[in-house]
């Protein structure tokens, strides 16, 4: 049977390209591509889950509900990213809450750092961004990220998207310790301005 979410993704053409990059869904030889720099210490420190095993990550990135709502990024054919895309309804008080179903989407975002500081993240998201409002017609984009997670609020940051909460100690980092959140947002009307107004879009 079709998830929603393959149903979601099956309502998108792929692949979808950028200037320099493709994306499209991820499939079960990903894990392996994936895996190379989900692996590093430094790409896991601010991940939900830190694999030690090739066959521990595997096991996560094929469970059905995870590997439908993962896109991966390639340059020339090489997976260098990947990328979640959850949709998911809106708050509504009760009367109002058809309305409000399947509305928004969360998204998430990793790269490998033999990639970095070029950009590459920032065109994925961008893409995945557009393709959350004009192929899925959704209203409102939402991220959040460990407020220590610099470069991943800065990509937020880069690309228009809001930030709205910061909240304090509230996340278990796997350290140990409780660590202060960051929530950033997008509306499509935002989205839409910022369009009009910029030639990087
Ligand atoms: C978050 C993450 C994807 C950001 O990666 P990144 O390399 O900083 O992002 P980009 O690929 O968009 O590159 C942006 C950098 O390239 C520079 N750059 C170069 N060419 C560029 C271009 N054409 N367009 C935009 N930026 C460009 C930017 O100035 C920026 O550098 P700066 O941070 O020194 O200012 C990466 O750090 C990561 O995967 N981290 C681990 C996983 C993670 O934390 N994910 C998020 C969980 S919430």
């Amino acid at each position: 049977m079709m998830s929603p979410m393959t149903a979601t993704f099956d309502r998108i053409s792929w692949p979808v390209r950028t200037a320099r990059l493709s994306l499209r869904p991820a499939g079960p030889v990903d894990a392996e591509e994936t895996w190379r720099y989900w692996r590093l210490a430094e790409v896991a420190r601010w991940l939900p889950f830190a694999p030690e095993t090739l066959e521990g990550y595997r096991a996560k990135f094929l469970q059905p509900e995870r590997v439908a709502k993962t896109l991966v990024v390639e340059l020339d054919g090489v997976v260098i990213g990947d990328l979640m895309l959850s949709v998911g309804d809106g708050w509504a008080q009760r009367e109002v809450a058809e309305q409000a179903v399947g509305v928004e989407a969360e998204i998430g975002y990793v790269l490998d750092p033999s990639y970095g500081g070029q950009g590459y993240a920032t065109e994925a998201v961008e893409a995945l961004i557009r393709l959350c409002f004009e192929d899925l017609g959704l209203r409102r984009v939402t991220a959040g990220c460990f407020a220590d997670n610099k470069a991943s609020w800065r990509l937020m940051e880069r690309i228009g998207m809001r930030r709205e909460a910061h909240t304090l100690r509230e996340s278990l980092h796997r350290s140990g310790e409780w660590l202060d959140g960051l929530g950033y947002a997008l509306l499509v009307d935002e989205w839409r301005a910022r369009c009009s107004n910029s030639s990087t879009w």
